[in-house]
This record gives structure tokens, sequence and C-alpha cells, in this order.
């Protein structure tokens, strides 16, 4: 495979995301031969830190994820650590001839990749600062990674666009949605564009409605400051469930570059049916997770966890019912729903098909319509839904499904979405990455929610029990339409 040649830049090296998904990746692209020798990291931080030190925290981080650890010292030895206050240009200068001394160390050609993991109000500062320093014009590339959250809204997000666009072209600019680096996610295109059977039945004569559930087990753990400011709302809807969204209700791209890509999600983006403040709450739902019993034992509802307001009315669960106004779609709701401390930990894709015009073998009771049920995680794979004449003696028909699992032999070598997503970078290729376009249409049709939520406090929140599947209300959106949450597997 090809071995690209570059510094990679980890602003924010002492920080969670750099020890639970960055290094542990790194290293599996290291293992899988897909970096050469020719490769440095260095990691920038406030504070001082020996390189030993450092490179004892990157092997620290690929404890639990990697087994077999031999090559783990020569990995190691490739990082290095430069402390440094974001804010002060001095200490770009200091970086820069780091990276001078590199590039001849291990032949990178001034290839650089910039991977903005910290607070995200220094992601312009930083940015600049890189530009003033004469970091960003060397004889290779230069890219660079923005983590999220992407501004908390439309205009701090335009605001931070534009901060990152006097440094770098849209082309050189990473707006990591590490939905997209999913296996399963990466594959709704695949299913839905290379099999005969679906595409032809992919719209709004055939199928009912969809539905989209990311719930997780966990609650706020040690994030209450940044989540009392975002919520769910801001927190996976904007981004990832959106995303997951435009790629499931896109025209077939002309061809699979990331331009005809984006530009398909962007049209779904455009059509998705605007509300006004006044209508909020006919398609969406809010809840906030109270105490409750999950996984063997009893947790605090989200109002007693560190860092969070006892009065808060911040959402940790959004139901919403979508509506994309278009030819295809017209008709066919598209429900998402996501929380925190739900039942358990999954993501999944329900697409209901709609009824025959007569069933001969439809049981009234038990109605059965075919179902594609598109498994994100924690399993990899897919399910149709069919009938089909068991054993009863009967003229019957029961469900029976097709399974279809990709990484049930093997969880450990499925490639983590961030893996794929810093390879891609690497390589040049922004094709799972996000456009300005998509980002800044999606928080338009999130602020109308997050305005009306924000005027509107009188809520009665706690409304869901942690460990559940969410509110009351969240059923009552589906059931207004004569639907329901598929559980299924
Ligand atoms: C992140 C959110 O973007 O996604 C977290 O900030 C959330 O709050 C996480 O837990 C979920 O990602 P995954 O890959 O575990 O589904």
């Amino acid at each position: 495979s090809t071995q690209p040649k570059a510094i990679v830049v980890i602003f924010g090296a002492t920080g969670d995301l750099a020890k639970r998904k960055l290094f542990p990746s790194l290293y599996k692209l290291y293992k899988a031969n897909k970096l050469s020798d020719d490769f440095a990291v260095v990691g920038v931080a406030r504070g001082d830190m020996s390189n030993d030190d450092f490179r004892q925290s990157v092997i620290r981080s690929t404890d639990k994820i990697v087994k077999g650890r031999k090559d783990i010292n020569d990995f190691a030895s490739h990082f290095y650590f430069q402390a440094a206050d974001v804010t002060d240009k001095e200490s770009f200068d200091k970086l820069q001839t780091l990276l001078h001394k590199l590039d001849g160390e291990y032949q990178t050609e001034g290839n650089r990749m910039f991977y903005l993991a910290m607070a995200p109000e220094f992601f312009g500062t930083i940015c600049e600062n890189l530009k003033s320093s004469g970091l960003t014009s060397t004889e290779g590339w230069s890219r660079v990674v923005i983590e999220k959250p992407f501004g908390h809204d439309y205009v701090s997000a335009k605001e931070l666009n534009d901060q990152i666009g006097r440094v770098f072209t849209e082309d050189q600019v990473y707006r990591i949605d590490h939905y997209l680096g999913k296996e399963m996610v990466q594959n709704i295109t695949v299913i839905r564009f290379a099999n005969a059977i679906f595409e032809e039945l992919w719209n709004n004569q055939y199928i009912s409605n969809i539905q989209i559930t990311s719930s997780e087990t966990l609650g706020v753990e040690d994030r209450g400051r940044y989540y009392e400011s975002s919520g769910a709302l801001l927190d996976m809807v904007q981004n990832h469930m959106l995303q997951m969204v435009a790629l499931l209700a896109m025209e077939p791209p002309i061809n699979l570059t990331r331009d005809e890509i984006q530009s398909e999600k962007v049209k779904v983006l455009r059509a998705l049916r605007p509300f006004t403040e006044e209508e909020v709450d006919d398609y969406f739902v809010r809840g906030q997770y109270g105490n409750g019993y999950i996984e063997d034992r009893d947790v605090i509802g989200y109002r007693e966890e560190s860092n969070v307001d006892p009065n808060s009315t911040t959402d940790t669960f959004v139901a919403a019912k979508l509506m994309i106004d278009n030819y295809r779609w017209a008709g066919v709701p598209i429900y998402i729903r996501t929380g925190k401390r739900m039942k358990e930990k999954s993501t999944k894709i329900v697409i209901q098909f709609k009824d025959l015009p007569m069933n001969l073998y439809r049981d009234k009771n038990h109605p059965h319509p075919n179902l594609l049920v598109i498994h994100i995680q924690p399993d990899e794979g897919m399910t149709l839904h069919l009938n089909a004449q068991q054993r009863t003696g009967k003229e019957d028909s029961l469900p029976i499904q097709l399974h279809y699992c990709s990484n049930c032999d093997d969880k450990m070598n499925t490639p983590e979405a961030y893996e794929r997503l810093l390879y891609d970078c690497l390589l040049g290729d922004a094709t799972h990455y996000t456009h300005w376009d998509e980002v800044s249409i999606s928080w338009k049709f999130v602020d109308t929610i997050s305005k009306a939520w924000n005027k509107n406090k009188e809520v009665h929140f706690p409304n869901y029990e942690s460990g559940s599947m969410g509110p009351a209300a969240s059923d009552e959106l589906l059931a207004r339409d004569g639907f329901f949450w598929w559980s299924v597997a």
C-alpha cells in the first residue's frame, strides 16, 4: 500500500482524543505497513515534557487496543514533544525549527498534517499563527484537520471557517466527522449503488419511513463543562446524524469523487424541510436522563453529574422527524434519535418498506413489513427482513432474516474510524470529511431548534430513566404517523 511521508503535528497531544484515538490509530497504521519509516509525530501541548515521557504516554495509550507490541518502541521513537502556548508566536518559531530538523532526519519532504485536537476557541488562533510563522509554506503539502465542535451555531462556525480560510484553501481543510470513517457508514453508498435490488426501491414509492438510532450507555462522564454548552442536538445531530441522513437520501453521484459526493449530500441538506420556531415541537423531542439502572449498576441523573447545573435544561436525548422535500422523498419521514444513558450502545439504521398492495399471507395482527437494517455498531453488517413459510403446515408467512456481519469473526482487526480518516488525510483524500457547505447548512437547520429550545426553558426534566430508550414523547412522535421504533436485530 501507499506509504505517505509526512510529519503529523498534533495540537492537544496530552488530551483525551490523542490518547484514546489518535495514537492507537497511528500505531495500527504503522502495523499495517501504511506508514513508511519516513514519518514523525510532533505532540504539541502546554507544559514541559521530555520526549521520553511523551513516548511513554504514547506506548501506554496502545495498551488495551493492540496485541503483540514487539515493535512499539520503534514506533514510539518517531514521536517528539514540543511545549507550546498556542497564543504565543514564539512557540510557533520553536515548532518551525523542530519541524525543519525532522524534515531532514525523516525525509518527510516538507509534508505536514496539522491536527487540531484541543479546545475549539484556539482553532482560529492556531491557524493564524501557523501561517505567520511560516509553518504552512513548505516544499511539500500542508493540511489541517479540524476536530469538532466546528462552531456552536451558524454564526460561530462561519467565523471559524473564515479564520481558517485566511490560512488554508478548502482543499487543505479536513473537517472531521468520525462517523464518516465507520465501516458501515461508508458502506451506505456501496449497499445503495452496487445493488440492483435496493436502488430501484429507494424512494417514496416503496419506502414508508427510515429510522436512525444512535444510543449510548455512557453518561456525560467528565465532559460536563463542554456538554452543558452543547447537548445532544449540537453534539450528535448537527454532525453525525445529519451526515447519515445525507448519505441515505442523496442521489447517485456521477462518480465517487469528493466533489460529486459532497455536492449530492449538500442537496439533501438543502431539501430538509425548514421549521419555524413555533413548529419545532411538532418535529423535535428533547430529553434528559434521570437516574436509573444500566449495565448492572445504579447511575445518577444528568443534573447530579459534575460540572452540571442542578437545574440544567441541557438535552441529553433528541428524537426528530425529518422531511426531505424533494421528488424522491416527499412524504417519507426520516426519524432520528440519539441519547446518552440509554439501554444499549448501538447505532442502527432501519429502512421500512411499504406493505404490498394486497398481501395474501398477511396476518392482520402481526404485520411484517420488509426491513433493511444497517448495523453500524457494535456489529457491522446488515439484515434483510423477509417473509417465508416455515413448516407450520398452515398457509402462513413468518418473518425470516438474512444476516450479514462483517466484523463478527474478527472485531480486533477492523480498522477504527480514526485510522481510516488519518490515512485518508495523509493521502490527500477528503471524500470522507465534510465540506463547508454541508457544515453551514446543517448549522442553519439546527439553529432554529436550539433557538426555540433556548427560549422555552419550561421543560420537565429529567424525562427519561437511565437505561431506557428515551422519553415517551419520542414514541409518540412516531405513533402520530402510525409507526413505532423498530427494535430489531
Ligand atoms: C462524539 C460525541 O462526537 O461522538 C460524544 O462528542 C459521543 O458525546 C461520540 O459519545 C459517539 O461516538 P461513537 O463512535 O462512540 O458512536
